[in-house]
């Protein structure tokens, strides 16, 4: 089977819309939108009322009228798309997503736990599966690949098979393993093809909610191609290998909000001309960063949607304004990709006086404590926003010493006014058991700098 992708993508800021499809199927039949709606191929419970539903459109002719719900958007209610639809048939093979699928409605201790230092305790209700590092608060998908591809579906699409590949290999972003696909020939590929997908089982949302969904890319040579993903077969992220250092990871996040409607997911990942590495896929509840139980990394409260929490907030200058608010009705920030209501921000309304200020240090929030192991390695990750060049820059501190500054001119700041990530790699040096981060807004002019999406991961000692 030849699939054919559009590769329809516009690259703006840090997000990324791209168009997919990779959906294959018998001659005679309308494999169309109509039939992918039919068909949710990750979602087996949906196939099978999909299918029972086509047994009896077929029996007794263009009579049925008990159209599934879940389709008639995208096929309407007239029995000709359903029929055509049904011709072609389901084309999910499901060896790997019943597995999934049944794994998530009872919970089994995993089997294949990662050395890990942390006591935990057997779930109780869990739809991470088995064989996936310890779920943390709020977590409804790990894609940590420790043991293996499952319960993630990996295909390589014809005609491809023999050139493209794909395996569980070391070392990871975090933990042992990722997941990576691999040129294993040249491919014949005259335009930009779609090599290899990678679906994940479904998952549970709530309408209405908002989530994180995150991952990281390790890109080995240098590439026109790039990894798109897509969330329930709307628009996802495009990570294009030629924005990123060759054999570096790199972190990214995406937003998602559940429709009024939708009360299941799921993502996959399309290997488009390229070959990467892929790690640290996970999905949660923007609210499960609040508190210190973060569903990702250790540090607490770290998408403010909760507002400082275990953050405390300095403000030397006192004719700044500093603080956690919902930026969402603000036009200062349209159009800037925050990553859920809150950020923290700071407002300077003129050219501060430098005798107020703590070493041009306006305002600084300073994270809870947390405990680290000597010699291991740790993303910092953040993103920021800057009214324009001219208000000032931002400084990183560890524990009192200083690793790292963004400065609105910085070239991965893109545009000053949008919420651009940073990305830092820090040691824990020996003896060192705790560690604080202090995000600075050094402040030499008129406008804001705010704050969102503080991390801190510990990673695998391989990363560089
Ligand atoms: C909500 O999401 C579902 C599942 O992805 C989709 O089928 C439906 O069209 C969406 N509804 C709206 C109003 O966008
Ligand atoms: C943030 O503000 C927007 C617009 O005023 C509002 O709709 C939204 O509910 C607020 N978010 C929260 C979590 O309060
Ligand atoms: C920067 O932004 C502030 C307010 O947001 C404004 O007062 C100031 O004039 C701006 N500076 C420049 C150089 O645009």
């Amino acid at each position: 089977m030849l699939v054919v992708s559009m590769a329809n993508f516009k690259t703006s800021v840090a997000l990324a819309v791209v168009a997919l499809a990779g959906i294959s199927a018998g001659a005679g039949c309308a494999a169309d939108n109509c039939y992918r709606a039919l068909f949710p191929c990750p979602s087996p419970s949906a196939v099978s009322v999909a299918s029972a539903f086509c047994a009896t459109i077929t029996a007794s002719g263009t009579t049925a009228t008990n159209y599934p719900t879940r389709a008639t958007n995208a096929c309407g209610t007239t029995a000709d798309r359903y029929i055509s639809a049904c011709q072609c048939g389901p084309t999910c093979s499901y060896s790997t997503l019943a597995t999934a699928t049944s794994s998530s409605s009872t919970t089994s201790a995993p089997a294949c736990e990662p050395p890990s230092t942390s006591t935990t305790s057997t779930p109780t209700t869990s739809t991470a599966p088995p064989c996936e590092s310890t779920p943390v608060n709020g977590n409804l998908l790990y894609g940590d690949f420790e043991c293996d591809v499952t319960p993630w579906t990996a295909n390589v699409f014809a005609p491809f098979i023999t050139v493209f590949g794909y395996s569980v290999t070391t070392p990871g972003f975090t933990k042992a393993n990722s997941f990576q696909t691999k040129f294993l020939g040249t491919p014949n590929c005259p335009t930009t093809c779609t090599y290899a997908r990678l679906t994940s089982p479904v998952f549970p949302v709530t309408p209405g909610v908002k989530y994180k969904y995150t991952f990281a890319t390790w890109f080995d040579g240098i590439s026109r191609g790039f990894v798109g993903t897509k969330i329930n077969d709307r628009a996802g992220r495009t990570v294009n290998a030629i924005d990123y250092p060759v054999s570096k990871w790199r972190f990214h996040q995406t937003p998602f909000q559940a429709n009024a409607t939708e009360n299941e997911a799921y993502v996959f990942y399309e290997w488009l001309n390229v070959e990467s590495r892929l790690d640290s896929i996970t999905f949660a509840p923007l609210s499960a960063y609040c508190g210190n139980t973060p569903p990702l990394g250790l540090l607490p409260d770290g998408e403010f949607e909760c507002g400082l929490g275990a953050w405390t907030q300095q403000k030397p200058d006192p004719s700044v304004t500093a603080g956690v608010v919902n930026i969402t009705a603000d036009s200062l920030y349209t159009g800037s990709f925050p990553m859920g209501d809150f950020a923290w921000r700071m407002v300077s309304p003129g050219v501060p006086n430098p005798a107020n200020q703590e070493l041009r240090v306006s305002a600084r929030i300073i994270s809870g404590a947390m405990s680290v192991t000597p010699g291991k390695k740790y993303l910092v990750y953040f993103t920021s926003f800057f009214s324009n060049r001219t208000v000032g820059s931002i400084g990183v501190m560890i524990n009192n010493s200083p690793i790292y500054t963004r400065n609105p001119n910085d070239a991965a700041q893109v545009t000053p006014a949008a919420f651009a990530p940073n990305h830092i790699i820090w040691t824990a040096t020996a003896g060192l058991t705790s560690a604080s981060v202090k995000i600075e807004t050094l402040v030499f002019g008129a406008g804001t700098i705010a704050i969102d999406s503080v991390l801190f991961v510990e990673l695998n000692d391989d990363v560089v």
